[in-house]
C-alpha cells in the first residue's frame, strides 16, 4: 500500500545519517544521552534479554541497550530507512558491539516478528514520524512478552509559557537556519522537526494509546523541562492470551497480521518465545529485509 508519509520520512532521513548523531547532541545540548539512559533504566533489561528498538535510526539507543544486556542478550533495531541502518551497523561495529545487534529493514506498523518474543520494546524520537502510532504500539505490544516494558521517548511541547517563548524561537527559527547552514537536506529535516513537534501528541495522549494496546500502568514523564516526554508501561499478561484467542477466532484486525498469519500462529504455539534469529556468534551482520515472521 502506498504510504505518502513513510515515503516522505524516508526521503528526509535517507540524506542525513552521517551527521545525525553529532547534530542531535549539539541541538539537544548533549541531553540526548541522559534521555537514552532514562529509557534504558525504565526498560529494566535483563542481561540475557532480546530488546526491540523500533525506528532505531543510527542505533544510538540500540547501542546503549546492547551494552546493558551484554554479554548474552541482543538487540534488534528496526527502521524503514536503509542508509540509517547502514550507518547504525557500521557505527556499532566500529565500537565493537556490532555482534550484539541485528538490523531489520521494516515498518514500525508491521513488524516481522513473532508474538511475545522480546523482553521490552522502545521507540525513541520517532513516534511523530511513523504513519500510524496506534498500529506501531499494537505491533510493539504484540512482539513484547508479558511483563515486558513498552516505552516511547519523544519530543513534546514544554508547559511553561516563558520557556515556550524561548524554545519555539529556537525550534522554529534557529533550528532550520542552523540546518540550512549545513545542507539543504538538514534545513528540510530540522524545519520538519519543528513543525512535527508543534503537532505532537501530549504525553497523556500517548499513554492512552499504549493503554489501548494492553500496556498497563502507562505513565508519562516529562524530561528536560518537558521538551521530551517518556511514556511507558508494562504489557499485561492477559494481552497475549486475548491476542491468541482473537487469532483463533479468525483474526485480530492487526496491521501486522499478514497473509502468513495462519502459519505464524501454528509455529508460534510451538515455540512462542522464539524470535528465530541466529544467536550473535552465528549471524551475518547483514541488514535483513523483514518481510516474513516465519523463520526470518
Ligand atoms: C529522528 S530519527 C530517530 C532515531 C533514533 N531512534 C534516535 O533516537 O536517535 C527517526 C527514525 O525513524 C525512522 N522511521 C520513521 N517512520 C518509520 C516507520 N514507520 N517505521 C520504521 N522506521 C521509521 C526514520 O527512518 C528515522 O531513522
Amino acid at each position: 500500500m502506498f504510504d505518502a508519509k513513510a515515503r516522505y520520512v524516508r526521503g528526509l532521513f535517507s540524506k542525513v545519517p552521517l551527521e545525525y548523531d553529532i547534530l542531535l547532541g549539539l541541538l539537544s545540548f548533549a541531553q540526548d544521552k541522559r534521555w537514552r539512559a532514562y529509557v534504558v533504566d525504565q526498560a529494566r533489561p535483563m542481561p540475557s534479554e532480546r530488546i526491540l528498538d523500533v525506528a532505531t535510526g543510527t542505533g544510538l539507543l540500540a547501542a546503549d541497550f546492547a551494552r546493558a544486556i551484554s554479554p548474552k542478550g541482543y538487540v534488534v533495531g528496526v527502521d524503514l530507512t536503509l542508509s540509517m541502518l547502514e550507518t547504525a551497523r557500521w557505527r556499532l561495529q566500529s565500537k565493537g558491539i556490532g555482534d550484539r545487534v541485528d538490523w531489520v529493514l521494516a515498518r514500525a506498523e508491521n513488524l516481522p516478528f513473532r508474538d511475545d518474543c522480546f523482553g521490552s520494546a522502545s521507540i525513541s524520537l520517532a513516534l511523530r514520524n511513523v504513519s500510524d502510532a496506534q498500529s506501531t504500539f499494537r505491533e510493539m505490544s504484540r512482539a513484547t512478552g508479558p511483563g515486558g516494558v513498552v516505552i516511547s521517548l519523544d519530543f513534546a511541547r514544554p508547559r511553561n509559557r516563558v520557556f515556550q517563548l524561548f524554545y519555539y524561537d529556537y525550534l522554529l527559527g534557529i533550528f532550520p537556519l542552523f540546518g540550512r547552514m549545513i545542507s539543504e537536506a538538514w534545513g528540510r529535516t530540522l524545519s520538519y522537526l519543528g513543525r512535527s513537534i508543534l503537532r505532537a501528541r501530549t504525553g497523556e495522549q500517548i499513554a492512552n494509546l499504549l493503554r489501548e494496546e494492553g500496556i498497563a500502568d502507562a505513565v508519562s514523564v516529562p524530561l528536560t523541562a518537558g521538551i521530551v516526554c517518556a511514556v511507558y508501561g508494562t504489557k499485561r499478561w492477559h494481552t497475549s492470551l486475548a491476542l491468541k484467542r482473537a487469532k483463533r477466532l479468525g483474526g485480530t484486525g492487526q496491521s501486522g497480521n499478514n497473509s502468513a498469519g495462519e502459519e505464524d500462529e501454528s509455529e508460534g504455539e510451538k515455540n512462542d518465545s522464539s524470535y528465530q534469529i541466529q544467536q550473535p556468534s552465528g549471524h551475518s551482520h547483514q541488514i535483513v529485509v523483514g518481510d516474513c515472521r516465519d523463520g526470518y
